[in-house]
Parts: C-alpha cells; sequence; structure tokens
C-alpha cells in the first residue's frame, strides 16, 4: 500500500485527535501504510521512534481528548534545508510519499515548500548516497494534505478552523462562571481571550454572553473610546443592571495600532466611573479540554477528505487545503488559501483594516 503520514504542528487545539484518528482510519480502509510523526516537523527532522506506524486500534479512544496525543512543536530546523533534507531522508526510508498536516498557515505554508523542494531534495540525498537511485524513481512525487487546526479561526478559506467551537464553549462557560460572582458583588469584569490578530472567538463570545463592550484587532478602537465605554456601561448600571463584561482579545488595538490591553480599560473604567472591576485573563484553558461534538465531527470529515484527496492525485495536482464552507467539505489549493491568510495579517500591520476584513470576508 502506499505511505502516508498524518502529524500535527504548532499550537495544539481540540478536535487534532479526532482528525488524526480519522486519517488514521481511512487511510487503513484504503489499503495504505499509514504512520504517525510525532512532534510535528521535529520528528520528521530527527526520525528513529518519533515516526510509527498506526493501526486502527492505535486512534481508539482519542476522539474526546482535547490536544493532540501525538504531539505538536514549533520547529527550528525544518526551517532550514539541512533539516528538510533529514526529514526527506526519514520519509524515503519509510516509503512515505503522502502527508497530512494539520496545523496552522505557518505549518502549511512549510509543507507546501518541503514539496516544491522534495525532487531536488531526493537529487541531494542520492548524490550524497543517502538513498539509492531505485528510490529516487520510486518516490519521485510527495503529495499533501492540509486541515486548519486552531482556535483562532483565522484561516482565509474554511469557515470554522477544528478547535475554534470548543474554544467558545470554554469561554462561554467562563464568562457564565464570572457572571454570577459579578452579580453578586455589583462588579465590572473585563475578560481577555484569545485568537492572536483575529477578533472572531471575542466577537461571538461578546454576542453569546450579553457583553457590553468588545474590543477587536480588525475594528480598532477610535480615540474616544474611553467616553463610549464609560457611557455605555453607566447606562446599562442606570438601568437596573448589576453587572459588565467587557471582552477583550487579546489582539486589540487603537487606531494609532496601539494595543488595548485588559489593564488599560480597567484604568478608564476605575477612574472615570469607580467602579468595582476586576480582570480575568483565559489564556490556555481555551485551548485545553474535550472538544465539543461539532469539532469531533468536524476533525472526522476533514480527515476522511484529506485521505480521499491524496488518494486521487496525480503528479500535477496542487497540494490542498481541506476546509468547510458552509456544510460541505471541500478542497482549496493551499497555497492561493496561505497566501490570502498572509495578506490579511499584512494588511492588519500596514492599518489598512477595511482590506484586511475584506480579504478575511473573501475567504
Ligand atoms: O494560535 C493559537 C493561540 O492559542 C493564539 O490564540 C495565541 O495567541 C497563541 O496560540 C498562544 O501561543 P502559545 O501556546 O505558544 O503561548
Amino acid at each position: 500500500g502506499k505511505g502516508l503520514a498524518v502529524f500535527t504542528s504548532g499550537g495544539d487545539s481540540q478536535g487534532m485527535n479526532a482528525a488524526v484518528r480519522a486519517v488514521v482510519r481511512m487511510g487503513i480502509y484504503l489499503g495504505c501504510k499509514v504512520f504517525f510523526i510525532k512532534e510535528g516537523y521535529q520528528g520528521m527532522v530527527d526520525g528513529g521512534q518519533h515516526i510509527v506506524e498506526a493501526t486502527w486500534s492505535s486512534v481508539s479512544s482519542i476522539i474526546h481528548k482535547g490536544g493532540t496525543v501525538i504531539g505538536s512543536a514549533r520547529c527550528m530546523e525544518f526551517r532550514e534545508r539541512a533539516g528538510r533534507l533529514k526529514a526527506a531522508k526519514n520519509l524515503v526510508a519509510r516509503g512515505i510519499t503522502n502527508m497530512v498536516v494539520i496545523g496552522g498557515d505557518g505549518s502549511l505554508t512549510g509543507a507546501n515548500l518541503f514539496r516544491t523542494e522534495w525532487s531536488s531534495l531526493l537529487e541531494e540525498l542520492v548524490r550524497t548516497g543517502q538513498i539509492t537511485k531505485d528510490q529516487q524513481t520510486k518516490y519521485a512525487h510527495l503529495h499533501i494534505a492540509g486541515m486548519v487546526g486552531s482556535i483562532d479561526n483565522d484561516f482565509c478559506g474554511t469557515d470554522m478552523t477544528i478547535g475554534t467551537d470548543s474554544a467558545l464553549h470554554r469561554i462561554i462557560e467562563a464568562i457564565d462562571a464570572i457572571v454570577s460572582t459579578a452579580y453578586s458583588h455589583q462588579r465590572t469584569f473585563i475578560m481577555e481571550v484569545m485568537g492572536r490578530h483575529c477578533g472572531y472567538l471575542a466577537i461571538i463570545a461578546g454576542l453569546s454572553s450579553e457583553a457590553d463592550f468588545i474590543f477587536i484587532p480588525e475594528d480598532p478602537a477610535d480615540p474616544t473610546w474611553p467616553q463610549k465605554i464609560c457611557q455605555k456601561l453607566s447606562q446599562e448600571r442606570s438601568t437596573g443592571q448589576r453587572l459588565n463584561i467587557i471582552i477583550v482579545a487579546e489582539g486589540a488595538i487603537d487606531r494609532d495600532g496601539e494595543p488595548i490591553t485588559a489593564e488599560k480599560v480597567r484604568q478608564v473604567v476605575v477612574e472615570n466611573l469607580q467602579q468595582d472591576t476586576r480582570i480575568t485573563v483565559l489564556g490556555h484553558v481555551q485551548r485545553g479540554g474535550n472538544p465539543s461534538a461539532f469539532d469531533r465531527v468536524l476533525g472526522c470529515r476533514m480527515g476522511a477528505e484529506a485521505v480521499m484527496a491524496l488518494m486521487e492525485a496525480t503528479p500535477e495536482t496542487e497540494s490542498c487545503v481541506v476546509s468547510l464552507d458552509g456544510n460541505q467539505a471541500v478542497r482549496l489549493p493551499l497555497m492561493e488559501c496561505v497566501l490570502k491568510t498572509k495578506a490579511v495579517t499584512k494588511a492588519m500591520g500596514d492599518k489598512d483594516w477595511e482590506n484586511a476584513v475584506q480579504l478575511r470576508g473573501k475567504s
């Protein structure tokens, strides 16, 4: 059977295990020899016991687990050609020419570069006597399919990244818990949520928890934000509300590109309204714990589709990323999506927020 490897890379997210499980089982079902690559690209570079054959039962009882049971890492070595050369040798040694990568845009970019270089890497391995000419011919083509695992939902091309829904569940539970204590003491709470340069978690969490104010990177606060927030909070209190909730995305900024931090917001509220105010930074709690039903099923569907894409690929087929479009699993050109995602980050860096939102909207 064809050699197929699956690995997770970059920050973990809930639902990655469901995706790994689906890749393994669909691969075995279609007659492939399936391998786990443990610890992401680092495991691919290191080889040895990091690349192990997967069996049907080795992915039993992982669908409900958060994180990724095969480990993930941010790998510096793979960014250098020398690291990628070692990785290629390790894959050829096991007959692996199909890879499913589950990660964010950085991990998918790395995979695509690897594929572009593949024939020159094999050439060098033959030249230096590390693989045979026969191996070079037999394993001449590398096929890659990507899936986006991230709680941030910051990837152009998919409606939901694997992990976002679970992170939202975690955030909502936390806000509900905070509300009961805030109510008791008539307090204002400022909650910082993750998302890097993306405000998706903050917006959806805010909408579903009746937050009074939300700060996100894509809509930088104008210079009048202190007046606006104070007006809003005092108006809520004057109608009898006993608490206020403010959500700050970790990447929130103002129009000068300066960070809007939970502490800045606290000072404004305390100085102007003298409200009893506390900050809660949710941190990695958002990325942990069991995946939601949605993320489990999403991981399963994406994983199965990724394997089917690889099995249908020809040497000319572009690498794809498996995405969710409405309720459909679709295959999109990997590099096109990565480049769009990078263009969003660039537009935000250039303070061209309208363009950033438009580009993301076109995803
Ligand atoms: O990309 C996922 C994410 O959790 C972001 O929301 C956050 O900014 C970042 O990763 C945190 O990275 P680390 O786990 O390395 O601290």
